[in-house]
């Protein structure tokens, strides 16, 4: 008698907190904005507009039918084909594209360009996380918001950041992201903000700012699955991720906010949200865990695109 109303409350309280994890994991869309669009997608591509320039690419995730008619997939300027798992492919120019041509991304200009991996210099489903870090900075009062983008690409979070009056410390592993960055930068007339370039590799730098007693109030973590930094120190999500989350923990300010984001197919939002309640562990404080996805134009279907967790103070 006494084991089955055990049994009888182990299997509540398991399927309370099953419902607490189903119920937290949300999905986050952009629709878009006025310098970008996503046309439509299916067939395993995505039709996108980048500004004035539109482009096919490759989209595994893309399982259904794409709905536009041909003639408009024949009309993009560039089409990347190549193999999906390495990203590894080039492009194709059916329309003359500009090696770069700029991309409004709120108070950044963005210099696309057609990179390899299909990149393009900018990840628009982001947009989201953007908006959430400028109303976090909006929150600061009595002192300069101080914000550490790592893995931070071509800077377009460094750049929204700046322009809100922040101290962005950028941190990438790669000269050329830092050299685009840096572009960006110029292209939004912000050659004057305080932003500190670091080439260096994340973890590395996370580590040393921990030692130094340095403390920020917004952390952007956004790291592909496999990486290198300069000296050719290994980046490997699954292994390299919760040291460098327990270090953004020790970096936060108090009433700090922090965003996660990992571009991993085989793994779960549910993994990421676990991993920073344990680092995040007694400081209360809100989550929010899931998918980010872009909404196709016409409002029918969303192509998801990474996982993500963030994390505030209130
Ligand atoms: C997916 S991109 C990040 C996108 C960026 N957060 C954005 O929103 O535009 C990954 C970036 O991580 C950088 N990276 C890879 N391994 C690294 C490492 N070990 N340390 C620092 N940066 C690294 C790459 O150079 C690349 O710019």
């Amino acid at each position: 008698m006494a084991q089955d109303n055990q049994q009888r409350r182990d299997h509540a309280a398991h399927s309370a907190a099953a419902a607490g994890d189903a119920a937290r994991l949300q999905l986050i869309e952009t629709a878009g904005f006025a310098d970008y669009a996503l046309l439509d997608s299916g067939a395993g591509r995505k039709l996108e507009r980048f500004g004035s320039i539109v482009v096919d690419r490759p989209e595994p995730q893309a399982l259904w039918s794409p709905r536009a008619p041909e003639r408009e997939w024949r009309h993009a300027h560039a089409v990347f084909s190549g193999d999906d798992e390495e990203e590894k492919g080039r492009w194709r120019i059916d329309r003359p594209v500009p090696e770069s041509w700029p991309v409004k991304v709120g108070a950044a200009t963005m210099l696309c360009r057609l990179a390899s991996f299909r990149h393009m210099g900018l990840f628009p489903e982001q947009m989201p996380h953007w908006e959430w870090m400028l109303a976090r900075l909006a929150e600061k009062r009595g002192e300069t918001p101080r914000v550490l983008n790592l893995f931070a690409y071509t800077g377009a979070a460094t750049l929204l950041a700046a322009a809100a009056g922040a101290h962005v410390t950028h941190v990438d592993a790669s000269k050329k992201a830092i050299a685009w960055a840096k572009e960006n930068q110029a292209a939004s007339g912000l050659t004057a903000a305080p932003i500190r370039w670091m080439l260096d590799d994340a973890a590395k730098f996370a580590a040393r700012e921990v030692r130094r007693g340095k403390t920020y109030h917004v952390i952007l973590v956004d790291p592909p699955k496999f990486g290198r930094g300069p000296d050719g120190e290994v980046w490997d999500l699954f292994t390299s991720l919760p040291p460098l989350m327990r270090d953004c923990a020790a970096l936060l300010a108090p009433g700090a906010a922090l965003v996660l984001t990992v571009y991993a197919i085989r793994a779960s939002a549910l993994a990421f949200d676990q991993l920073c309640r344990e680092v995040l562990s007694g400081r209360g404080g809100s989550y929010q865990s899931g998918e980010l996805a872009i909404r196709e134009a016409s409002g029918e279907r969303a192509v998801p695109t990474s996982l993500f967790t963030r994390w505030s103070p209130a």
